[in-house]
């Protein structure tokens, strides 16, 4: 079913996570602003993030220090420009969200300062945090402060199809007119128009079996930005995160690497330390290295799940700073006070995207992308730890201010063609959706996950071009259902990914691959870049 008349604002706005709430509250209050969001409102990475948010606040770290520790984490391959620029822009941001109410934890002995935690790569203390569910924390003050903007329209369980570009892109170049979106509990597909429109739709880690990520994480953004002419870049990183509860109920839940910051040990089945062994500095080694080192073990003991151990730091200490976690872990049994928990690594975050400068602009005009869905060059081959929640709020800052200073010289656009299902019809094979969902999933855990080979690449490309041609025959003949747009996102993601691996020939941060083990130097801040055929800038 589709609906004629389109919706109409000045902006709009697909993902409600930190990079899409903190830009819809950004711009003024006269702006008309649609905000979609594929499930409830609150439900992205955002939401589930533990650690923090890294930024220079104590007055013995240092600017240079954060830009040094994010460049050496990301294995030569950072945009230093974009590094110095997001870390100097750290404090405001951080200062924007205590303004807006979120509730940082307090230093126990001084109520006037915030406590700041540790984790890998960082060489300060230089994380906020509330205990250890800062996205809820996060996430929840903002969703309070939006719902309550007269400007701003929300559309929760509105799955965005495919971007609006106007008809001819020569020579003037691909634009974005708005957006086709389905509102998922009825069906329907509505036209949606804006002047300008953001894509704030979080990343892809939903293409692997074993992710941190919920279930909306199906990188739905890149790909459409991809089929709208824009460039992607260093998708061949994904970075997983060396530590989720391994448990057969536990879905994935993450144990923060905050708790390493803290103290917490990694062990053996037979309780030896190993980290050591791999990098001086041991359990707080930037994510890569960690774990890989799990996997190495993994493998080498075949055991399915290594320890975290924090067990020797008094109780108090931990139920203070680890609530969440103390709690999740006692619902299966594990009293985290007593006894080791078993952790194994799961792809947790898409260090590329889609190709946006410093102001949030893309390759297609009136496009923007903010957030995890965004390639901005901050973390190259291997983000940092809670730099992430950093990248959303300074991008959505800058591109407010530039979405603002075009506003009044921008059209609405006119006439654009309605969303056209009149050649399909119902599918009698839903089994086909959830079959291709399961068999991508698996086989991007074994073929391209942490340490990846050609051989594995050759056997993972082959059957993504198979996935993609059954894919885009059932696009084409059935009327779009959630599953299969997730799914059409997530061939789209995983071909992109797969493409990325296979043209660096070297390994690098997250990507490891058997047949070149090292680093070559060539390929030295070489974003790896892929260029879509209707790639046709302004
Ligand atoms: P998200 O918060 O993921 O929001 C995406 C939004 O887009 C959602 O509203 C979703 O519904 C919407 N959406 C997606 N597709 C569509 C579509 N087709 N149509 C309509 N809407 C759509 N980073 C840190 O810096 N510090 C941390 O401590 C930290 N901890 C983390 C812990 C976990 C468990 C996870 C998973 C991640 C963590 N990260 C952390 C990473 C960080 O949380 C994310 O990178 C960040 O929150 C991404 O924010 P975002 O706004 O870009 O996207
Ligand atoms: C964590 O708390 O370990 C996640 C932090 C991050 O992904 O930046």
């Amino acid at each position: 079913m589709a609906r004629n008349n389109p919706y109409k604002h000045d902006v709009l706005i697909i993902g409600s996570g930190a990079a899409g709430l903190s830009l819809a509250l950004r711009l003024p209050e006269e702006t008309q602003i649609a905000v979609i969001s594929k499930r409830a409102l609150s439900e992205g990475n955002t939401y589930y993030a533990q650690g923090g948010i890294a930024a220079v606040l104590d007055a013995d770290d240092s600017l240079d220090a954060h830009v040094e520790d994010t460049l050496d984490a990301g294995g030569g391959l950072c945009d230093e420009e974009t590094v110095r620029f997001v870390v100097e822009h750290g404090p405001e941001n951080i200062q924007w969200l205590v303004d807006e109410g979120v509730g940082f934890t307090k230093e126990q002995a001084s109520n006037a300062r915030h406590h700041l935690t540790r984790e890998g790569g960082h060489s300060h203390r230089r994380v906020i945090h509330a205990a250890d569910s800062t996205g809820r924390v996060v996430e929840s003050t903002l969703e309070q402060k939006i719902r309550v903007r007269k400007n701003i329209s929300l559309y929760e369980n509105h799955n965005a199809i495919d971007l609006i570009l106007s008809g001819d892109p020569k020579p003037a170049g691909n634009r974005c007119l708005g957006a086709y979106i389905m509102d998922t509990e009825s069906g329907r597909v509505d036209t949606f128009q804006a002047k300008l429109t953001v894509l704030a739709t979080g990343g892809a880690s939903k293409v692997y079996l074993y992710t941190s990520n919920p279930d909306v994480s199906t990188g739905d953004g890149i790909a459409m930005a991809w089929r709208a002419g824009c460039r992607v870049a260093n998708m061949e990183f994904i970075q997983f995160h060396p530590t989720c509860l391994y448990h057969p109920h536990a879905k994935s839940f993450l144990i923060t690497e905050a708790l390493r910051g803290e103290g917490g040990k990694l062990l053996l089945p037979d309780g030896t330390r190993f980290m050591p062994a791999f990098d001086k500095r041991a359990e707080l080694a930037p994510r890569d290295i960690v774990a890989r080192a799990i996997d190495h073990e993994m493998k080498r003991l075949g055991t399915d799940c290594l320890y975290l151990d924090i067990s020797h730091k008094p109780a108090e200490f931990i139920h203070q700073h680890f609530p969440t976690i103390y709690s999740k872990c006692k619902k299966f049994g594990i009293d985290i006070t007593r006894d080791p928990i078993p952790v194994v690594p799961a792809a947790h975050y898409t260090c590329g995207g889609v190709i946006s400068d410093s102001r949030g602009r893309t390759d297609t005009s009136n496009l923007y992308v903010i957030g995890e869905t965004a390639y901005t060059g901050l973390h190259g081959a291997n983000r940092m730890a809670s730099n992430s929640l950093l990248e959303c709020l300074v991008f959505a800052q800058q591109a407010a201010a530039d979405i603002f200073s075009r506003l009044d010289s921008t059209t609405t656009p006119q006439e654009v063609p309605p969303w056209d299902e009149s050649r399909v019809t119902d599918s009698d094979e839903e089994v086909v959706v959830s079959h291709n969902w399961d068999e991508l999933r698996r086989f991007m855990w074994d073929y391209v996950g942490i340490v990846r080979s050609n051989k594995r690449l050759a056997r993972a490309r082959r059957r993504i071009n198979l996935l993609s041609h059954e894919i885009r025959e059932y696009y084409g003949n059935f009327r779009v259902t959630h599953d299969l747009l997730e799914l059409r996102n997530l061939v789209e993601v995983a071909g992109l990914i797969i493409q990325s691996a296979q043209n660096r020939k070297e390994s690098r941060g997250l990507h490891f691959i058997t047949d070149f083990p090292k680093r070559d130097e060539k390929f030295q801040r070489r974003p790896t870049i892929l260029i879509p055929d209707n790639y046709n800038p302004e």
